[in-house]
Parts: C-alpha cells; structure tokens; sequence
C-alpha cells in the first residue's frame, strides 16, 4: 500500500475513511472542505475518479483485510462509496472495535439482494414474487408459476443492470444460464410491469434521526440510470406512501448515512425493487436542488452530526447523467458548450470517455419541470457530442 503524504491534523474536525474513490467519494470532497473534515480514500489506483483530486489517498485492495485494517486504522468512521467490500471483512474490522457506518449488518441489505429481498419480504413488505435459484430449471419452474419474462439477478456485485438478466423463454435461460452462474449466487423474480421508476433518499443517524428528501423519479434505459425529476410525477399520496415506505426501510436496515430505496410505482401501488447504503445516482440532483446535499448528509450521518434541511431550493430539479457515446466523443471537450447554457450545472467524473460508462451528469433548477429537463437534455447532448448548438 502507498500512503499520500500526511500533514498536521490539528485543524480537523474529524477524520471520515470512504472506502472506494469513485464519482460518489469525489462529490464528497466539497463537502468534506466546508466542513472541515478530513476525508481518507481507499483507491484502487491513483486514477480512481476521486482518487485524482483528493489529498489523503490510501492506494489498496478493499478485497485485502489487512489493506482495510490499514485504513481504518487512520480514520475515526469508516463509510464506503460502494457496496463491495466482503461481509466477512466488514465484520472483521467491526470485530476490531472500528466504528464502520452503516454497520455491516445494515450494508448487508444493499450488498446482497436475496438477504434484502428475504427480510423485507418475511416483514410483509412490498416485493416483485422472487426465488432463490441455483439452476436452470428452477427458473423454468417459478416462470411456469409467476409467467414469462422473468428477472434473473444476481445476488451480489451487480450495478447499472450488470447482473440483471430479463428471460423470455426456457430457451434463453438456457443459452444465457453460463454468463448468469458465473456471477455467483442467484435469485429470480417476476417481471414488474413499471409504470414509472422512484428513489427516496434518507438520510439518518445513528440514533435513528432521519432526514428524507422528495421522492425522485429516476428514468433507466438498459438497467442504467439516465434522468432525475423532482418532484417526481406522482400523487401526493403515492409520495407520501414512497416517503413513508423509505423511513420504514431505514429503520428496519437500521442504516447510518444515506440510504436509497429503489422504487417501481406500478398499477397496483408501489414494489421495492433495491436499496443502496451509501449516497446514490438517484441524489446527484441535491448538490445544487436541496439546501443539504446527499453527500453533505451523508457525512453528517456518519459522524452523528446534526442533520441538514433536505428542502428542494426551486420548484423543479432536473437531472441528467453524462454517458459515453458509442462514437467515443470525450465530453471534457465540449465542456465550453454545455456551460454556455444558462442555468446549468456540469459534474464531470474524472473517467475516461468509454460507452455507456457514467462520466458526469448535468443538473438544471427551474421553476418548470419540463422546461428544466429539456434544458437538461439538452446540455447533456451538447457535452456528448449528440447535439452541436
Ligand atoms: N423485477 C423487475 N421487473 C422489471 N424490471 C426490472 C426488475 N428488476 C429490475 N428491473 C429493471 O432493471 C433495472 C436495474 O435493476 P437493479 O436496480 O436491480 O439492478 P442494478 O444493476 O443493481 O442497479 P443499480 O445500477 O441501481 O445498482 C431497474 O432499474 C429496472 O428498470
Ligand atoms: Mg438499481
């Protein structure tokens, strides 16, 4: 392991690890500043999204106990940018009196969909019709059961719709059963026919003060997260109901630091579909569209500080994320485009332009939900390549 230089530590207000240095610890470190808060990454490499621009970075493997150990070591609260570090790790530096937030218990339900769905479930929580499944023709048999198509997933390690297999047909279970067992243990579920796509955000400490932000409305294509509205497009009584359903989920996670739960808004009322413990996609659009950001809370949380107002700052928050196109285009330059458009807040992540990999989102404030996401859209095409003027 490779430690960054280290400078005096009397000036700091607490010292926060952040396991991973991807875009989620990177728009960490403004808030961290203004705060006064020292925040440690562990990175796998110098060219990690936050790992380019953060002052104290741990280059390690989250896979190594020992490099965890190493790390936790330094800090007083150890938090994560993502979901991958092993239960068995977590527990083992539990184990040795370091203070991780969430715990690892409460990281388990976002680390593992089948101890989620299996948990939420025995609470009689809203859930898609699910199974664990080992082989082909277990899938066949809940298909015949619950109908085609059917949602294959794996139980860990999946994002942006790695890991979610939608089947048709025994046929295509059989040809794509190999590329589903070699992601591990599995589980499938019955297809959810979407009406529309919500998050809520909370954000909570470890005594059980819990902030909620408004229920967002996330649009995916291809299992990837593309837009963000706020408010989201629903009843007020479905969003109190999302609101409602949130809390309830934090408490039974017992999370520490931000939570998202992932909703499908159906015919027939709302499903969960995941849950992340960390902040998430679904909150980029509180940087600039809520008086407190995810990632401000989030810290906050984890150090059991006072929690800020979760208040939207306009009438309408609209985001858009910035994804490589296909043709390559690197949208660091067309960066004078998009900021030549009124009213627009750029994000990039550091990463090289690749297709379909998350490399910034734009966020536009209105007072006008359609106006916003237009202007939104538009920014985001302009900084792809999509759209020249
Ligand atoms: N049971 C289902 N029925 C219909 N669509 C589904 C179902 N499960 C997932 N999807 C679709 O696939 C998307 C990705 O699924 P999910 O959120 O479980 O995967 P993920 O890759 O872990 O996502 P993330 O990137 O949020 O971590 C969902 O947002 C939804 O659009
Ligand atoms: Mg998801």
């Amino acid at each position: 392991m490779r430690h960054a230089i280290s400078t005096t530590e009397d000036s700091v207000a607490a010292r926060v690890g952040m396991v991973g240095a991807g875009q989620l610890a990177r728009m960490s470190l403004a808030p961290a500043t203004a705060l006064g808060i020292d925040l440690h990454l562990l990175a796998e490499a110098d060219s990690d999204s936050a790992a380019q621009i953060a002052r104290r970075v741990t280059i390690g493997d989250h896979r190594r106990p020992d490099d965890l150990l190493a790390f936790a070591k330094g800090v007083d609260v150890v938090t994560f940018d993502h979901e991958l570090v092993a239960p068995e790790h977590l527990e083992a530096l539990a184990a040795e009196g370091h203070v991780l937030r969430p715990a690892p218990a409460s990281k388990r339900f976002a680390q593992d969909k089948r101890h989620q769905r299996e948990r939420l479930g025995a609470l009689g929580l809203p859930l898609p019709a699910f199974a664990t499944v080992a082989a082909a023709t277990e899938v066949e048999h809940f298909a015949e059961a619950n109908g085609w198509p059917v949602v294959v997933k794996a139980a860990r390690g999946g994002y942006d719709g790695r890991g979610v297999w939608v089947m048709d047909s025994s046929a295509e279970v059989a040809a794509r059963w190999p590329e589903c067992t070699a992601a591990g243990a599995l589980l499938v579920e019955a297809f959810v026919t979407i009406e529309r796509e919500l998050a809520v955000l909370v954000a909570r400490r470890p005594g059980g003060q819990a902030a909620v932000y408004l229920i967002t409305e996330t649009v995916q294509a291809d299992g990837i997260c593309h837009e963000l509205l706020v408010p989201a497009r629903v009843t007020p009584g479905r969003a109190a109901e999302a609101t409602e359903l949130g809390l309830r989920i934090a408490e039974i996670v017992d999370v520490a630091g931000v939570m998202a739960v992932e909703l499908f808004e159906t015919t027939d009322g709302l499903v969960i579909n995941e849950l992340a413990c960390r902040p998430h996609n679904s909150g980029h659009w509180t940087i600039e569209g809520a008086a407190t950001s995810q990632f401000a809370n989030h810290l906050r949380a984890v150090l059991d500080w006072p929690l800020g107002s979760t208040a939207l700052m306009a009438d309408a928050a609209v985001t858009v994320n910035v994804l490589g196109p296909p043709d390559g285009v690197d949208p660091r330059d067309r960066l004078p485009a998009a900021l030549a458009l009124d009213g627009v807040s750029v994000h990039l992540y550091g990463k090289a332009a690749r297709p379909g990999r998350k490399l910034g989102h734009v966020t536009v404030l209105g007072d006008d939900l359609a106006d916003a996401l237009s202007r939104a859209r538009h920014a985001a095409a302009l900084l792809t390549g999509e759209a020249t003027s």
